[in-house]
């Protein structure tokens, strides 16, 4: 035995992996089911550090030395499950099976389970940054025992991105709790794609502006509190040119957004949780709306009516000035929502640990999300800065720094929805995250009257503003109130 870690699956990400474990010092067994696969890769790239080619799973698993750590980079659902019980076969107690697919974190709770009755390690791990982070250091999320992190840990580290000489792993929490967080992850990224989108949708149908120009906003955002690897991809899509046709790419593109599961998992989980992300909600229906093709087609035939100017902003669109001080109100707009998902998405990770028992560390979190992940972007220093000052604050929104922020922008972000609203251009993001933090604001919601509402049509009972206990009123009778023991 040879290999101190192991990768079974070698599609785009898994042989990514190999390559950043073997390039930072690790010796790497490989395996795929084809073997072909591995072949290629130690052709193309064997000479990058240590591999050892394997054949068959049991030579896999006899070339890894002990504790054997493999990592399984295959097919999410039936392939991961069987890999992981071929691989259990073959292992020893104190062995140590890694996940590193998007799974979902209730499947992982229940396969560590089972693995850990069989005496080994399962470690449900998130890793983002898509194939060229794999490569080159994406931000890891491993879940699983203390003891698995022994081993792991420094494994991971010796290949995760490094951001302000830190490297962007670190151990979540157990069973499923890595999966969770990636879970919340991306989700975040939903939200934070869909108001990039909105705000290109702004500029573009309200403002006229054209792709390159839209381009150079971006690219003049990223210089500032919205610096970030997804702004930065943004100028570089609304940049290219479609060699076909000679058009701007982004036209060229069918506007029907796919997603592979994972927002909805994080919107379904916050419901369980009771934990309003009404921004990761949102995003994920404008994925499912836009991709509503038939219902949008035939709403074309029907020619559902909109606003006399639909989709400009006259005034705006044509003044210099005006139209500057537009984009300035989009920039801030998009700011006041992205902190909005964020305080969402660390909510729901703080439900979850609660209710699954797990001791996440946000601040942490925050932290190694700083480089590597598709949501890396500099004002999560502000986040672990606000989570590690050890402040009990229930919402981001009610840390001083983002509390300023928000009220700051909030001018904007009104100016902005209403436009919208009124050129008919829809930004569910913008609008909804506005309404969480006018509701969160409000001391006093219209709730009361949803109470006043069920109580009468189901007896569903309510509690007064100025007495403890539960009440109920005879609404059909003499509308006298009644107490409930
Ligand atoms: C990441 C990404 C990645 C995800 C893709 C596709 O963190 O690297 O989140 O894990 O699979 O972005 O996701 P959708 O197909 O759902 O957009």
């Amino acid at each position: 035995a040879v290999a101190n870690i192991g990768v079974v699956g070698l599609a785009a990400m898994g042989a990514s992996l190999s390559r950043n474990l073997a390039r930072h010092g690790n010796t790497v067994a490989v395996f795929n089911r084809h073997y072909l696969r591995t072949q290629t890769l130690i052709s193309e790239h064997g000479s990058e550090g240590k591999f050892v080619p394997a054949q068959t799973l049991e030579e896999f698993v006899g070339s890894l030395t002990k504790p054997r750590t493999a990592i399984i980079m295959v097919k999410a659902g039936e392939p991961t499950d069987e890999m992981i019980n071929a691989l259990a076969d073959l292992m020893e107690p104190g062995d140590i099976i890694v996940d590193a697919g998007n799974a979902y974190f209730k499947d992982t709770i229940k396969r560590e389970k089972a693995i850990r009755a069989r005496g080994l390690h399962y470690v449900g791990c998130g890793v983002s940054g898509g194939e060229e982070g794999a490569l080159l250091g994406p931000s890891m999320m491993p879940g699983g025992t203390d003891e698995s992190w022994q081993t792991l840990g420094p494994i991971l580290k010796s290949i995760a991105a490094v951001a302000e000489g830190e490297p962007c792993v670190t151990h979540i929490g157990s069973d499923g709790a890595g999966h969770f967080v990636k879970m919340v992850h991306n989700g975040i990224e939903y939200a934070d794609m869909q108001l990039i989108a909105e705000s290109y949708d702004l500029m573009r149908r309200g403002l006229g502006l054209t792709p390159e120009e839209i381009a150079e906003v971006f690219e003049d955002w990223d210089k500032g509190d919205l610096n970030s690897y997804l702004v930065q991809i943004t100028s570089e899509v609304l940049h290219h040119t479609d060699a076909k046709t000679g058009k701007p790419f982004i036209d060229i593109v069918k506007d029907q957004a796919g997603m592979k599961g994972t927002g909805t998992w994080t919107v379904q989980t916050a419901l369980e949780l009771g934990v309003p992300v009404t921004g990761i909600g949102e995003a994920v229906f404008a994925r499912g709306l836009s991709s509503t093709v038939e219902l949008r087609q035939e709403a074309q035939v029907k020619g559902l009516g909109g606003p006399k100017v639909e989709g400009a902003f006259s005034a705006s669109a044509a003044d210099p000035a005006e139209r500057k001080a537009f984009i300035e109100d989009v920039r801030q707009a998009l700011y006041a929502s992205k902190i909005v998902a964020y305080a969402q998405g660390f909510n729901e990770m703080e439900e979850g640990a609660k209710v699954y028992n797990w001791k996440l560390d946000l601040g942490a979190i925050a932290r190694i999300w700083r480089g590597g992940c598709i949501i890396r972007a500099k004002f999560l220093n502000r986040i672990s800065d606000a989570y590690d000052s050890g402040e009990q604050f229930g919402s981001l929104l009610f840390d001083p720094f983002f509390k300023k922020a928000v009220e700051g922008a909030q001018d904007s972000w009104r100016r902005v929805v209403a436009s919208a609203v009124a050129a008919g251009i829809p930004v569910p993001v913008f609008s909804s995250s506005l309404a969480y933090y006018d509701a969160l604001r409000s001391k006093r919601l219209p709730a009361a009257l949803i109470q006043g509402q069920r109580d009468l049509f189901g007896a569903h009972t309510y509690g007064r503003v100025d007495e403890p206990g539960i009440f109920h009123t005879l609404w059909a009778a003499d509308k006298s109130e009644v107490k409930q023991d």
